[in-house]
């Protein structure tokens, strides 16, 4: 593992391991023990997109792990004024000894693998959101105790969470049923590698992928640089693309919700669920740090 571009980069054993890790690292900082795995290592974090969680937690990771985060806006950067990514690598690559980007296109974090040396890291590209996916899955097993075997069901626009959640959860030994409107499906070559896997299913029926179901999981219906098409997207997905309590009475007697945040309420989740299980949403974004720290150290140490 030289990078984390997105979940197909990781094999089943390489997801375990990191969650392996990744349960340590939880344990030892909460008992006040903080190893400096990174001492003296730094890390540029690039953002061409909001963020709460990613950018707070890769600092606070980095800082925790004995190493030095630098916040990358690239409103500021030559790159957010047209210097070709190939160029900004190679500089990068020769004053810091890791990368996260979060930015649209996923050429662009592959490119920066191309043409960097240091290990690129996927902070959320329109494709694909890995880090997300690792601490999903980490939360799952701390509160169902297993990942095998358990139904994960996506409800909402077939964005990078529901790509990575494709590719995620299968490789680490679970079913995935997901629900999107029509003209809404997840990315096609994801799609075409695992049509015929019996433990993916692709619907255009909410209740449907709900049936049984162990984590059920939702995204905002407009991701960010969706904004222009936020008012069609409602009309499309409101009513029925939407986590709440007539999907949840489908779904097993005591499936968990997770949602990766920021989450708007009555629209694809309604507040009582949200609320209802805002323990495992807490814990779901508590975990970012825990996660990424495994991810930091497998890649930079
Ligand atoms: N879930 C997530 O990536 O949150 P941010 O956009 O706040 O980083
Ligand atoms: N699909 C959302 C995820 C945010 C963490 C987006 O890309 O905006």
């Amino acid at each position: 593992m030289k990078h984390l571009l997105k979940m197909s980069d990781l094999s089943k054993a390489e997801i375990y391991e990191l969650l392996d890790l990744a349960d340590t690292l939880k344990k030892e900082v909460k008992a006040g023990i903080q190893t400096p795995y990174l001492k003296g290592k730094t890390l540029g974090c690039i953002f061409q997109k909001a963020s709460t969680r990613t950018r707070v937690s890769f600092e606070v990771g980095m800082v925790q792990l004995g190493g030095y985060p630098l916040f990358l806006s690239s409103n500021d950067l030559q790159i957010g004024r047209g210097e070709p990514v190939e160029d900004t690598a190679r500089v990068l690559s020769r004053y810091l000894d890791g990368i996260m980007i979060r930015t649209f296109e996923q050429k662009e974090v592959e490119d920066f693998a191309k043409y960097g040396s240091v290990p690129i890291i996927n902070g959320l590209t329109d494709y694909a959101h890995p880090c997300q996916i690792l601490a999903d899955l980490m939360t799952i097993r701390e509160f169902k105790g297993t990942l095998e075997g358990l139904k994960l069901c996506y409800i909402g626009d077939g964005n990078n969470m529901a790509n990575s959640y494709i590719v995620g959860m299968l490789t680490a030994g679970m079913k995935v049923s997901v629900a999107t409107p029509k003209g809404y499906e997840p990315d096609a070559d994801i799609l075409a590698k695992y049509q015929a896997d019996p433990n993916f299913e692709l619907t255009n029926d909410p209740k449907q992928a709900a049936k049984d179901a162990d984590v059920v999981v939702t995204d905002v219906w407009a991701s960010m640089g969706d904004e222009a098409e936020a008012d069609q997207r409602k009309k499309v997905f409101a009513g029925t693309f939407q986590v709440n309590r007539e999907i949840m009475n489908l779904a097993k007697a005591d499936a968990m919700v997770l949602h990766c945040l920021p989450a708007h309420r009555e629209e694809e989740i309604t507040a009582e669920v949200f609320e209802e299980h805002a323990n495992e949403i807490f814990e779901e974004a508590e975990n970012r740090l825990h996660a990424q720290k495994a991810v930091l150290v497998t890649l930079m140490k």
